[in-house]
């Protein structure tokens, strides 16, 4: 079987670091996908170190997507809700690439998942304007119009009965504070506080927790179309890959 274009996506996340090496053509993975924990606490050093663990594992010496859960303005970590702050003001891709030597790019991980789910999954061919949302230890958002991604939306932290919105419907909130009623409700409200302020076309419930779309949908009572994503988890591994290929352009893996 011949071999398609391969890059290591690699998505970093609250809670897990998980990568694999990606078919950037098919939108596929080409091994399986290996995890480790993310360290506490998150510091810079302790999360690159981490990180390379993940590279070494796969024996990788080409190009390297990394989904990374913050505002990144310019190559910079603007943000930091669910890692340790010192990543604020980081120069993302330069810090990563003294660790791992090899060619990288870094993309907040909610907007890799969602170029993934729209290139390869369920946004595919949905023009207009589109949001995808990641149920994870926080939410990521990204926001499409007619394909194209504006980045950084971070409707996660919108303001929300008193609090930024990720602490009522994040998977972490499920599992620590809210019963599936309860949270199912708040998703509702929440989805329909985003449908009034960009009146989107579509939403797509992605990310490790999407799994949970069968609880919250028979609570959903807005006029926007919500589904699922096929792809689920590996969205964001999919997504920082196909990054990386589109800014780095085709180079030689292993
Ligand atoms: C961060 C986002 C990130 C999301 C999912 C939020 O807390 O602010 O940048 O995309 O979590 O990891």
């Amino acid at each position: 079987m011949e071999e398609g274009t391969l890059v290591l996506g690699i998505d970093i996340g609250g809670t897990g670091i998980k990568g694999a090496l990606v078919d950037v053509e098919k939108g596929t993975f080409a091994t399986e996908r290996f995890r480790l924990d993310t360290p506490q606490p998150s510091t810079p050093d302790a999360v690159a170190e981490t990180l390379k663990k993940v590279v070494d594992y796969f024996e990788w010496k080409g190009p390297v997507g990394i989904g990374f859960p913050a505002i990144i303005r310019h190559d910079v970590a603007h943000s930091a809700a669910n890692i340790h702050k010192d990543w604020k003001g980081v120069h993302l891709s330069e810090f990563f690439a003294n660790h791992v030597h090899l060619p990288l790019t870094v993309i907040n991980d909610a907007d890799a998942a969602g170029l993934a789910a729209m290139e390869f999954g369920t946004g595919n061919g949905h023009d207009g304007v589109v949001v995808f949302l990641t149920i994870g230890t926080g939410i990521g958002s990204a926001l499409f119009l007619n394909g194209k991604l504006l980045p950084n939306s971070e409707f996660g932290h919108l303001l929300f009965k008193g609090k930024i919105a990720e602490k009522y419907i994040s998977k972490k909130a499920r599992k620590e504070k809210y019963s599936e009623e309860e949270w199912g409700k708040y998703w509702n409200l929440y989805l329909e506080y985003l449908e009034r302020i960009i009146s989107p076309d579509l939403i797509i419930l992605g990310g490790g927790g999407s799994k949970k779309f069968e609880e919250i949908e028979p609570y959903l009572s807005l006029e926007t179309k919500v589904v699922a994503s096929q792809l689920l988890n590996s969205a964001g591994i999919i997504g920082a890959a196909l990054y990386a290929h589109q800014t780095l352009g085709p180079k030689e893996g292993k």
